[in-house]
């Protein structure tokens, strides 16, 4: 009996150990729809990709480069995260009309507010080109064929190149603001809530995409009219409950889930300890400079909070990765690996060559690393290069400006080069800034004093009373040249071309020795089908965490004197009389409105703004986070602890209907 449990037990954790994990290419999804629909799908491959109808791919985009977006109307009417629309709401923004503070509701077309630079991309087809690609054909002719039908194309490579893919896209630029929060409920909890459950940030914003009068893509124009995508979402106002099926589509940025114990080891002892450690010390500097002056506080709170978002997923990578004992877990892989691959010519020395390969470039890939996170963040050095033009642009620098602080700038830079210094590896230090360093009095700390006092481009002002010649002798230039770095950065170091050759091999092999192993190639910002189920977690002993929050919630933490617990005046006006209307539901014994939710399904950077879908292919929110702790799913999935975290379509309705008074909006979408 005993036997037969453990059994049992053995099976079940290792079926569930893969469970929810995977981003699967949705050309490719038939492969997983018996799993799928086993776990509470209702619809078919061809709803989710076809290149025949109009399939559910037609309802998301890639937003801004970085972000996921969802169509919930015939007329373009475009759903993604406050924090995706962040920097086009800032850019709309001024004094006078704040709208990162107050929100905006656009209450007409005509007042929706053209976002100049800011595109959507709609995935046309995807097309495996492996075998095109080995019978002979250039890549850039494929690209090139594709591209003349008008679309945005390029190649992309799976399984670190086994297979290559062909991706064509639909570029959208007339993009305009229809509505966002105000921030105090868009970016509720700010960046303590950050990566944290339980979580009640409403964190959505609306656009609406224009095309020209054959529904194509144009350039702004006043004549461009609503975009009528061949797909957009049903948003269901049932609600889920724990177990319920649920899907993720959208464009997941980066992961690397098949690195050998070597790159894993780089990770979390090397790599973020070390950037970890350096923004700390920055984050520090800027949080000081905030808590004592308004208007720092205001141009710091961009750049403070993206200097936090991978500082505080970093924290949970290393941590999870440490728990799940990764290293460990992929040598004993590694071994058996090796056994298997003994007598097998191509593969014998496989492991031993990609060690080698880690080991000769772990050192320069680190201190590019180190780059980035110091010399290569020094705005001056930037500024003083922009402002050295022939011909100043203006625009941009006065953008630049506008988000600077002297002050903080100097002591950033005192910070950083510090922080160089502590973390170069010796025989690394660049030997123009130590010359700089020499002559300029001979401590860090008296050469940032002589680049502040010295240096044109301290200011917007002196820049522009300042002579071309001037610019140009600038001291800020040698900074920055200081911190160019000869060699190119990858997404990873496994992608550094050098180590990413093996991985080839390696991959090939894997999928030939581990048959039991449903592969999915690693996320690279080309679109994803993520599934699993709405679900809590044991986030401690005795301790569960439930997958709904409430406005409940919200009103717990509400505190006017903390910045990012002050909810409008109008939310605690609408708590207080219980006016929900029909976003009012029973939770829990009580009334009130659901606000976010967590699920299994495998995310990361760049799935924010995603649909989550239900078993019937509706919108029941919008993905806008992980929970930290869940963070090295980026490099190993576990299932019992990874969340991602979305708002519940109900409460980014109710706050359209009762915070905006923009019911108008949701008559355009097809609630079910
Ligand atoms: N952690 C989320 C992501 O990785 C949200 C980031 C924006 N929100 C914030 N409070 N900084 O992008
Ligand atoms: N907030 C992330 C984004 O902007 C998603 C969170 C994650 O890493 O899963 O894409």
């Amino acid at each position: 009996m005993k036997r037969i449990v453990l059994t049992l037990l053995a099976c079940f954790s290792l079926l569930g150990a893969r469970a929810d994990e995977g981003m699967w290419l949705p050309a490719l999804i038939g492969d997983r729809i018996k799993d799928m629909r086993e776990k509470g799908f209702k619809l078919s491959a061809e709803d989710i990709y076809s290149i025949n109808k109009a399939s559910m791919k037609d309802a998301v985009v890639l937003f801004d480069g970085g972000c996921t977006g969802e169509y919930v109307s015939e007329n373009g009417l475009l759903l993604t995260n406050h924090h995706c629309g962040y920097d086009a709401i800032q850019q709309l923004s001024s004094v006078e009309n704040d709208y990162l503070t107050n929100g905006f509701w656009a209450k007409s077309q005509q007042e929706e507010l053209p976002v100049p630079g800011l595109n959507v991309m709609r995935l046309v087809r995807m097309e495996d080109v492996t075998e095109r690609l080995a019978a002979g054909e250039k890549a850039e002719d494929i690209v090139a064929e594709a591209k003349s039908e008008g679309y945005a194309a390029n190649i992309q490579q799976m399984y670190y190149g086994n297979q290559q893919f062909l991706f064509v896209y639909e570029v959208f630029e007339d993009v305009r603001l229809v509505a966002a929060p105000p921030s105090s409920i868009g970016k509720f909890g700010g960046d303590t809530d950050n990566w944290i459950w339980p979580r009640h940030t409403g964190d959505f914003s609306i656009f609406r995409v224009y095309a020209d009068e054959n529904n194509r893509p144009a350039k702004y124009s006043a004549e461009n009219r609503p975009y009528r995508p061949a797909r957009h979402f049903e948003i269901s106002t049932k609600g889920v409950k724990e177990g319920d099926f649920t899907m993720i589509y959208g464009f997941p940025g980066n992961t690397q889930e098949y690195v050998i114990s070597d790159a894993v080891e780089y990770v979390a002892e090397v790599s973020d300890p070390m950037k970890i450690a350096l923004r700390t010390e920055r984050l520090n500097i800027i949080s000081e400079a905030q808590s004592k002056s308004v208007e720092v506080r205001i141009k710091y709170a961009a750049k403070h909070a993206n200097i936090a978002n991978a500082w505080k997923k970093w924290q949970g990578e290393v941590l999870g990765i440490k728990r799940l004992g990764t290293v460990e877990k992929k040598r004993a892989y590694e071994r058996d690996f090796e056994a298997w691959a003994k007598g097998k010519p191509e593969y014998e020395n496989l492991l031993d060559s990609m060690r080698a390969a880690y080991d000769n470039v772990k050192d320069w890939y680190y201190m590019g690393e180190l780059y980035s996170e110091t010399g290569r963040t020094i705005l001056l050095g930037q500024l003083a290069k922009l402002n050295s033009a022939e011909q100043p642009r203006w625009d941009v620098i006065e953008g630049i400006y506008g988000d600077y602080d002297v002050d903080v700038e100097r002591e950033l830079t005192r910070c950083v080069l510090k922080g160089f210094e502590r973390y170069c590896l010796a025989g690394w230090f660049p030997a123009t800034l130590q010359a700089e360093i020499e002559k300029y009095g001979g401590t860090i700390d008296a050469y940032v004093d002589y680049l502040y006092e010295n240096s044109p481009s301290v200011s917007l002002q002196k820049a522009k009373a300042a002579t071309r010649e001037e610019l140009l002798a600038d001291p800020a230039h040698k900074l920055r040249e200081a911190f160019v770095f000869e060699k190119k950065m990858y997404r990873n170091i496994s992608n550094v071309p050098e180590i990413e050759q093996w991985y080839r091999t390696y991959m090939k092999a894997l999928r030939e020795w581990d048959t039991e192993r449903a592969f999915y190639p690693d996320a690279n910002l080309t679109l994803r089908v993520a599934y699993g189920s709405v679900a809590g977690y044991e986030y401690a002993d005795g301790e569960y965490h439930h997958p709904v929050t409430t406005l409940e919630g919200i009103m717990e933490k509400d505190n006017p004197e903390i910045y990012d617990y002050n909810i409008p005046q109008v939310l605690r006006d609408i708590y207080a009389s219980k006016d929900y209307g029909r976003w009012g539901v029973m939770v829990g014994g009580r009334y009130t409105v659901p606000v976010c939710l967590l699920a299994t399904n495998h995310t990361t950077g760049g799935n924010s703004g995603s649909p989550i879908i239900n078993g019937r292919g509706q919108l029941i929110g919008i993905n806008f986070d992980r929970t930290w702790r869940s963070t090295m799913s980026d490099i190993e999935f576990d299932p019992t602890i990874c969340r991602n975290i979305s708002v519940d379509i109900r409460y980014v309705l109710f706050v359209i209907d009762k915070v905006g008074g923009a019911s108008y909006l949701i008559e355009e979408m097809d609630l079910k």
